[in-house]
């Protein structure tokens, strides 16, 4: 596996594997890898010529300083999980390879009515720090399809937003999400929990899954409330917000025949450890 941190070496390896007409599969992270990452690598291996991950901690995503500065890093062992796996380069460049004029935005991306909502709302200017490291690593590394985790439910949708509002050629695939053994979505932020935060962390999932049960015989408000309620009876556990919205457009439905594709986004603090999961309602 290559090892590069410069944009003009990745270009060059970009158009070398062009040369010899290979196809090219994008798995892009900020690192601290986890199942979740891996099982995207597993498919990108499977399905493309040349695989390259992106192993970087994107600043202008963060709307808190401090979640940024206890973001986890672990390159070295990042890059011993990736050449594992069958990856042909990783790409880990510094924060001034990418943005040498300083971490800012430079553009506002039409990112369609699905970034305004949930994190949109509780993280303003996410999804436009998202959509500008994203379209970049898109446009340097010019893959066939790129792979994202469902984790990030809403990240996808705007993601594909992005794409089309751009107009850049590549497919979004969308992989399931990882749990571990006790339901807890695979989250790079996991390993910022303590040993009874991490106890108590599973009670997110465990109510989403009780909720779908409870929502077969109850409207949409009586089971967000549910949820709700069961999650936050759990010492540490505070919900910030729960959605449960159509899964095409992320807008709220109030009756569960809206739309055949109905999904509940959550958000929980956990401590001061902010996690994120989604369950399918129908
Ligand atoms: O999902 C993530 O890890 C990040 O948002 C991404 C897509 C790598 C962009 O920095």
């Amino acid at each position: 596996m290559v090892i590069i941190t410069k944009i003009p070496q990745l270009i060059a390896y970009v158009a070398e594997q062009k040369e010899q007409g290979h196809s090219i599969g994008l798995v892009p992270t900020m690192g601290a890898l986890h199942a979740g990452h891996m099982s995207l690598v597993e498919r990108a291996v499977k399905e493309s010529d040349t695989v390259i991950a992106s192993v970087f901690v994107n600043p202008t995503q963060f709307n808190n300083p401090n979640d940024l500065a206890t973001y986890p890093r672990t390159e070295e062992e990042d890059c011993r999980l990736l050449a594992g796996a069958g990856v042909s380069a990783v790409f880990m460049p510094e924060v001034c390879e990418m943005y040498p004029d300083g971490a800012h935005q430079e553009k506002e991306f039409d990112l369609g009515e699905a970034a305004e909502v949930m994190e949109g709302k509780f993280r303003p200017g996410h999804f436009q720090g998202v959509a500008q490291i994203v379209s970049r690593l898109f446009e340097l590394c010019r893959p066939d399809r790129a792979y994202f985790g469902e984790k990030d439910f809403q990240q996808i949708a705007v993601i594909r937003n992005m794409v089309r509002s751009e107009g850049i050629k590549v497919e979004i695939i969308a992989c399931p999400i990882k749990r571990a053994d006790d339901g807890l979505a695979l989250s790079s932020r996991n390993a910022l929990l303590t040993p009874e935060q991490r106890a108590v962390a599973p009670s997110i999932y465990k109510a989403l899954k009780e909720g779908v049960e409870y929502s077969r015989t109850h409207g949409v408000r009586e089971t967000h409330h549910h949820i709700v309620e069961a999650i936050n009876a759990v010492p540490e556990l505070e919900t910030e917000y729960l959605e449960i919205v159509d899964g095409r457009t992320l807008l709220p439905v109030e009756e569960w025949e809206e739309s055949p594709d109905v999904v509940g986004c959550i958000t929980v603090y956990c401590g001061r450890v902010r996690l994120i999961d989604n369950i399918r309602f129908r």
